[in-house]
């Protein structure tokens, strides 16, 4: 359902249909800063057992959900190794520095992936004065800008081998964790068996409004709650949210494998126009990265003639350009979608 323009900018997009409306309208609601609010307390049981952890917290945002996290796991001064392209290194506004006072490591491969041998190397102990200490290494599965990547089980384990080998905490950005579960066709509680947190954003391909939650043991969703506070994260009657959040779990994640056909017939679309390229292999979930090489027409200017038609992509860096499925979007604006393609190449 959309007004007539086909939005192909980002999954966060959506808005809330008439059921998960209905929903909000009718959540029993308390003050969560109180822990009260009945509908949050309930999410909060649903998502840790998903996960296979023993407790969850909302929060507003996938930004504050993993930054509230590495503030929980570390002190100022420590290392993180991480993916030179995660998100929480690359799009949350340097708050790792500001916040948490880290030093971010990069390791990881073009995938999305981590080379175990790297990360191990990149370890410090911090015996050494000059070093700071590594603390936690940082995985993201889908990853984003690894253009929608689903990290297999079997990388995180390899990676989570050498953190318990060095004691290190893993911490999982999630965001679109249930778009890699549908992917490898998984329980989310495989995904996150190896990680000591770890989140997932409601606000995105599952389409709710609004809210991000936090997931592992009692010890540290207890520690990110001081720390939820600190940044200002505390809500009070936002049972209304979790019930968009709710429903959402209930009714909108098996249907991610239909984003993700969307992605594949989309890319397919493109890979016959003459001068589109995409990346080989991909899309493997709803994030479709691609360019434009026409020597007459940029990647800037093909995604300005979309625009002219009425569809929006999101321009990331350089000449690459982001085109993202979601609840909102339709096979038919798909297909609507690689026909103005053509049109604007005249192919
Ligand atoms: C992988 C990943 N992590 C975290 C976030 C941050 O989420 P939010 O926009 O809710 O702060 C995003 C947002 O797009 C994301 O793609």
């Amino acid at each position: 359902m959309h007004n007539g323009i086909i939005d192909l900018r980002s999954d966060t997009v959506t808005r809330p249909n008439t059921e998960m409306r209905k929903a909000m309208a009718e959540a029993e609601v308390g003050d969560d800063v109180y822990g009260e609010d009945p509908t949050i307390n309930a999410l909060q049981e649903e998502v840790a057992e998903m996960f296979g952890k023993e407790a969850a917290l909302f929060v507003p945002s996938g930004t504050m959900a993993n930054q509230i996290c590495l503030k929980a796991h570390t002190q100022p001064g420590d290392e993180v190794i991480i993916h030179p392209w995660a998100h929480i290194m690359r799009a949350e506004s340097g708050a790792g520095a500001a916040l948490s006072s880290v030093q971010f490591r990069p390791v990881g491969n073009p995938d999305g992936s981590m080379d175990v041998k790297e990360v191990a190397a990149s370890i410090q102990s911090g015996e050494n004065p000059h070093h700071a200490p590594t603390r936690l290494i940082c995985m993201e599965n889908t990853h984003n800008f690894a253009g929608g990547a689903v990290v297999p089980v079997e990388g995180i384990d390899a990676v989570a081998a050498v953190a318990k080998e060095n004691g290190l905490a893993m911490h999982l950005d999630g965001a679109r964790v249930l778009n890699a579960a549908v992917v490898l066709d998984v329980r989310p509680d495989k995904i996150a068996s190896n990680f000591d947190s770890g989140t997932l954003c409601f606000s995105k391909g599952l389409g709710a409004p609004v809210g991000s939650i936090i997931y592992g043991t009692k010890n540290f969703v207890n520690r990110c709650l001081r720390f939820r506070k600190m940044f200002g994260g505390g809500l009070r009657q936002a049972g209304i949210l979790a019930a968009a959040a709710r429903h959402a779990l209930k009714h909108n994640v098996e249907r991610l494998a239909e984003d993700h056909n969307n992605a594949k017939l989309l890319a397919a679309g493109f890979e016959e126009i003459k001068h589109l390229s995409l990346p080989k292999g991909m899309p493997e979930s709803n994030l479709l990265f691609f360019s434009c090489g026409h020597p007459k027409i940029s990647t800037e200017r093909f995604v300005a003639g979309l625009k002219e038609e009425g569809i929006l992509i999101g321009a990331t860096s350089g000449d690459v350009a982001r085109a993202v499925t979601h609840l909102d979007i339709s096979r038919e604006d798909v297909e609507q979608t690689i026909a103005a393609a053509r049109r604007i190449l005249n192919n």
